[in-house]
């Protein structure tokens, strides 16, 4: 297995060879292109080679639950230490652990949720058009797979609401699957990641969220970066940011070149109230990003589409 991984190493560093072509000039980069590309090819074939070795070798199926009847051919079974976890979930794991070591809890969303947390508990007045802005899906039984991770918040606000009572603030945040019924393209699946954060205490304000925000985009890029807002609407932050942030040129971007990357804002009072927290005493501000874009941007990925595809080379470069 050292074999493979040292090979999944080198692909990583002809990855960042590759990104070279950005400096070169336009006429050298069809030439290095086609180098690059060689050297990938011959990796991923040597990959395949010691995969297929190994399905030989140990590949012995003992499933008892395996069907083995007569004309059905037995299913292949691959050794496990093939496998590895999917790029998401190890990012996923990253953007977390960050957040872990700036003391915020971790508290995992679910993928079937309700009227109630997907909207009532938000601040979407009831028949509200901004129900619709979410392209929710909806089961035959009335639940919802949530389109957001901000279906946690009132969870999150009453779970750790006795915090604020012992004196001390609520600083969670909520990694979750996501889904929306919309068209798929190259920049939207139907079904994605998000991280929502929240964070309460008495005398919390929004340039402390800023600095937090910032604190992890520079954090998870390993870089300085530059930040911009502009003013977005939800219905459960008042007022409401949308959060941006330079795209850094090692990332292919130019000065000037913003990148939407989260909503965010001042949790509003009448979501602090459902919740039994009182919002003249205490203040709050959350934010909800996807999980997708932002791995997209670090590894210079053109296609959402490759995550939740199961195709092997694409996971294999990871
Ligand atoms: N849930 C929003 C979305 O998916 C993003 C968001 C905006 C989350 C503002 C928040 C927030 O927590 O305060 O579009």
């Amino acid at each position: 297995m050292d074999k493979i991984e040292s090979l999944k190493q080198e692909l990583k560093r002809i990855n960042v060879e590759a990104s070279g072509i950005r400096d070169l000039p336009a006429e050298k980069r069809a030439e290095f292109g086609r180098k690059i590309n060689a050297k990938r090819q011959e990796v991923l074939a040597r990959i395949a080679e010691i995969e297929k070795a190994l399905l030989d070798v140990d590949a012995e199926p003992i499933d008892v639950t395996a069907w083995s009847g007569v004309n059905e051919p037995m299913l292949e079974f691959y050794p496990a230490e093939m496998g590895s976890a999917h790029p998401l979930m190890t990012e996923l794991d990253r953007v977390t652990e960050i957040y872990q070591t700036m003391g915020f809890d971790v508290v995992e969303s679910r993928q079937l949720d309700d009227e109630y947390h997907m909207f009532d508990t938000l601040n979407f007045a009831k028949e509200h058009p901004a129900r619709d802005g979410y392209d929710t899906f909806r089961t035959e039984e009335g639940l919802i797979p949530p389109a957001h991770t901000s279906t946690m918040q009132h969870r999150v606000l009453k779970q750790f609401k006795s915090r604020l009572d012992e004196g001390r603030e609520i600083a969670v945040v909520v990694p979750g699957r996501v889904f929306r019924n919309e068209d798929v393209d190259a920049t939207h699946e139907h079904t994605f990641y998000q991280c929502e954060g929240v964070y309460v205490s008495r005398n919390c304000n929004m340039g402390q969220m800023l600095g937090i925000l910032r604190d992890f985009f520079e954090k998870y890029y390993e870089q300085k970066l530059n930040i911009r807002t502009q003013p977005g609407y939800f219905p459960f932050t008042e007022p409401s940011l949308e959060f941006m942030i330079e795209k850094p040129k090692s990332l292919g971007g130019k000065k000037g070149d913003f990148l939407e990357m989260l909503g965010c804002g001042m949790i509003h009072p009448n979501v602090l109230k459902m919740a039994g927290i009182d919002p003249e005493v205490y203040h709050g501000f959350a934010w909800g990003g996807g999980i997708d874009r932002l791995v997209m941007l670090k590894y210079g990925l053109d296609d959402v589409r490759h995550f939740e595809s199961g195709n092997l080379n694409f996971l294999r470069e990871f």
